[in-house]
């Protein structure tokens, strides 16, 4: 780990993202055993189970060092939306990460770049820090328009309330998300270094790269330049499997 001058900055942020899984008793074992082995890591930890189960992990992160975290809110901190999660409650009920943006929700719940920066912007006027995602398709890639594409995408998603410590931003390319086919270290380190570059303001944001992300491959993917952390999706399903991953950046 890099214990230099800017450690606050370089504290790597593992990210658990569960997704619509996980039933309680089984969520109550996995963040149990999480909380267990995060006693001797150096890293941040977050574990962002289904709105359903945030009370209950919450119970077990309890005078813990690892972060609860949502998977999504709405823009609005209260009113008739039917379905949605308010950041108000998140933030109430003891979250203090939200992702927005993540590719599932753009492609299933056709989420664009104006509604979250919407989302983004609501989350962190409550105090609740962002994992805010991007990324390209398959199709975006082999055109040509990786960086393109990451440019639109930083310059519209990312509000005006966003700062160093309120956001970290997350590369993950869309056709890396539970294929089992990680970007290669190339390509994570141009993005991340793009990435990097395109945002002065905001130098020293954490950027975390997520997409198939596992213990295996996950020491090669944080040593990578401008990778603060990751976003796991599958790999955060099992205890060993997800330490492992947080093992890897120490
Ligand atoms: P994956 O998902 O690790 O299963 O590829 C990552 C994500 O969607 O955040």
């Amino acid at each position: 780990m890099n214990m230099g001058k800017n450690l606050t900055k370089s504290i790597p942020l593992i990210a658990g993202n569960w997704k619509m899984n996980m039933l309680s008793a089984g969520a109550k074992q996995l963040a149990g055993a999480v909380v267990k082995g995060a006693e001797r890591l150096h890293s941040e930890i977050v574990l962002c189970p289904p709105s359903p189960l945030l009370g209950e992990v919450r119970t077990c992160l309890e005078h813990s060092k690892v972060a609860l975290g949502a998977q999504d809110c709405h823009f609005q901190n209260e009113g008739a939306f039917t379905g949605d999660t308010s950041p108000a409650l998140l933030k109430d009920i003891g979250c203090t990460y939200t992702i927005v943006g993540h590719s599932e929700r753009r492609a299933y719940h056709q989420e664009d770049d104006t509604l979250i920066a919407k989302k983004a912007a609501a989350a962190h006027a409550v105090g609740l820090s962002t994992i805010l995602c991007i990324g390209e398709t398959e199709k975006e890639r082999s055109d040509g328009k990786t960086l393109h594409v990451i440019a639109s995408q930083l310059e519209k998603a990312i509000p005006a309330s966003t700062t160093v410590k309120n956001c970290v931003l997350a590369y993950e390319p869309v056709w890396a998300i539970g294929t089992g086919k990680v970007a290669g270290i190339a390509d994570i380190a141009e993005v991340h270094a793009f990435i990097a570059a395109k945002l002065p303001r905001l130098s020293g944001i954490r950027i975390l790269y997520g997409g198939s992300v596992k213990a295996a491959n996950a020491k090669e993917i944080l040593a990578t330049p401008h990778v603060n952390g990751v976003l796991v999706g599958g790999a955060s399903l099992k205890a060993e499997e997800f330490l492992g991953i947080a093992e890897a950046a120490e």
